[in-house]
């Protein structure tokens, strides 16, 4: 179970998120939407520990997250796997390589100095490149593949780590809608089969009904709504995005939404 208790962060006199508090019982896909601004970012990397809170409290499984220190936090780190909309990938570097960066965390200097990476690591690292339907690209370089498969080389980097949670920043954000539904379709394959759970902020309103279980929105670094899909009417979303927000921006009807309906697509696939 996750629990987030009051967190807050301020920057100076900016406080980016103001005493977020919400429970996840089980593992859910979750989507956090909400205007430029309105601390989502600052939300997942509270919750990754790449900063800290300034105050409240998130905690795993009973695990305090937001005292861990040193070892303890690297530990957790590699059960939070993060992705972000720029991928972070090496560029140069091939992809099986960067993949089996995801093992990091467990490995030697050394070893991670000269690139010596056990047999079934590299076994594994291919098997869940082929997952993502990417198999083909293992030996390229990281730069020659297209957004949509470097994004997928990223998600196969956060699962080569075996994270209980996995949290998206805007995964989707760089990508054209066909690597777009590419790319969510895999988060969502990774939630329902693996039963991991996974955070994703989203910038379009749609992106997050269609695929997510449940939606939070904030606003000025409140959670001002926590809810299903159907929950999230466009009253609610005036509330998320502003009352005069350019709703282009929260985007009624989005990119994906087009392709589906010349596709003639209309679900998630399972
Ligand atoms: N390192 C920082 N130093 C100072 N202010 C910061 C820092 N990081 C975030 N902020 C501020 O905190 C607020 C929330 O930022 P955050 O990046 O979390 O928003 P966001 O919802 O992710 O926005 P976007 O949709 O543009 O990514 C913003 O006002 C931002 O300027
Ligand atoms: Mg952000």
């Amino acid at each position: 179970m996750l629990q987030i208790d009051k967190l807050t962060r301020r920057f100076g006199d900016k406080t980016a998120v103001s005493a977020a508090s919400f429970t996840v019982r089980e593992p859910a896909m979750i989507g956090i939407i909400g205007r430029s601004g309105a601390g989502k970012s600052t939300l997942l990397r509270m919750m990754n520990r790449l900063i800290d809170a300034s105050e409240g409290k998130f905690v795993f499984d009973g695990l305090d997250v937001t005292a861990l220190t040193g070892r303890d936090k690297r530990a957790w780190q590699s059960r939070c796997a993060m992705i972000f909309q720029q991928f972070n990938l090496v560029p140069r570097m091939d992809v099986v390589s960067n993949v089996l960066h995801g093992t990091l965390n467990r490995r030697s200097t050394l070893a991670t100095m000269f690139n010596l990476f056990p047999t079934e690591d590299i076994h594994r690292a291919v098997d869940i490149l082929a997952r993502l339907g990417i198999a083909e690209q293992a030996a390229k370089r990281a730069e020659a593949l297209s957004g949509g498969q470097q994004q997928r080389v990223a998600i196969a980097r956060a699962l080569m780590q075996d994270p209980d949670i996995i949290l998206a920043d805007e995964p989707i954000a760089s990508l054209d809608p066909m690597n777009a539904q590419i790319v969510m379709d895999a988060l969502r394959r990774i939630h329902e089969e693996d039963g991991r759970m996974v955070i994703c902020n989203l910038h379009t309103l749609d992106t997050a009904r269609r695929y997510c279980d449940r939606v939070i929105g904030m606003r000025d670094g409140r959670i001002v709504f926590d809810g299903t899909p159907e929950q999230l009417t466009t009253g609610v979303a005036r509330d998320i995005y502003g009352a005069g927000a350019d709703f282009s921006e929260a985007a009624t009807s989005t990119a994906i939404e087009t392709l589906d309906r010349q596709t003639g697509r209309s679900k998630v696939p399972a």
